[in-house]
């Protein structure tokens, strides 16, 4: 019989217990008011300073955010140079409060390019939040899901794994976020419909939920609207309503 990691059925809970957001339209939302795209993306880190708080409040353990995709460097340089940035003093100024607030920090992604600075704030912030349990809370940074896969690949091989031992279960081992759950929601704000390279693997079978929404804008108004879209959903994995035992027709 073909099996697959998604044949173990998850658990179904009413709060998702893991949602992941593509954090978008923050440039947008800058030149809606006439600001420098830079303008918006420190509106969106008080977006989600808010979030932050709104997922630990409603019973959420894990949140993973995309920050800056691996596809982002082809941005022009001021604005990438901009992002980093604020990616430092992000670091610098909101983890002794992550950390006081119970929340486990980490960052994925290929830290490879980014500064000495940078990479030693995360790795800091990792080791000081390292046993918190509120909330998981991770910064896709540099992150791709193919480069995720590419990464944990390497890794089998590096470990001398032979073919016929590699099946779903061993290389879900060495991607990162292998210590959670899948994501049970995916949100994207800003009006695109689409993944743009994020969790590719993890994202087999999340909800996905898609907001016209800026992410400047996203509140804790819009962060219900999204939980309660995904609490009107059936996930199946594969099998029938009538399996469920869920109301037939239910949306
Ligand atoms: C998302 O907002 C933040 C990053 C990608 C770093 P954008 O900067 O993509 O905002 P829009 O899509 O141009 O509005
Ligand atoms: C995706 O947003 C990455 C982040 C939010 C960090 P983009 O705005 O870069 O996505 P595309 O390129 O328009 O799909
Ligand atoms: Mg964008």
């Amino acid at each position: 019989m073909f099996k697959s990691s998604s044949q173990a059925v998850p658990e179904r809970t009413d709060i998702p217990r893991h949602v992941a957001i593509i954090m978008d339209g923050n440039g947008r939302w800058a030149r809606k008011r006439l600001l420098p795209r830079v303008a918006g993306h420190r509106k969106g880190v008080e977006a989600l300073r808010g979030v932050i708080r709104a997922c630990g409040e409603r019973g959420i353990h894990h949140l993973t955010v995309f920050a800056f995709s691996s596809e982002n460097w082809r941005r022009p340089a001021d604005e990438v140079t901009l992002l980093m940035d604020l990616f430092m003093r992000a670091l610098e100024n909101e983890v002794a409060k992550l950390h006081e607030n119970g929340i486990r920090f980490r960052v994925i992604g290929d830290l490879a390019p980014f500064s000495d600075r940078i990479r030693d704030l995360i790795r800091e912030a990792e080791a000081l939040t390292a046993n918190n349990t509120l909330l998981t809370f991770s910064v896709a940074a540099n992150y791709g899901g193919r480069w995720d896969v590419l990464q944990a690949v390497r890794q089998l091989i590096a470990a001398g794994i032979s073919a016929d031992r590699v099946d779903e279960e061993t290389l879900t081992q060495y991607l990162c976020l292998a210590d959670l759950p899948e994501p049970d929601l995916f949100i994207r704000t800003g009006g695109e419909q689409r993944i743009s390279n994020f969790l590719l693997w993890q994202l087999a079978y999340t909800e996905l939920y898609f907001t016209d929404a800026l992410w400047p804008d996203f509140d804790n108004a819009a962060l219900d609207a999204a939980i309660a879209s995904y609490q009107q959903r059936e996930r199946r994995f594969g099998r029938t309503s009538e399996q469920i035992g869920s109301p037939v027709g239910r949306q």
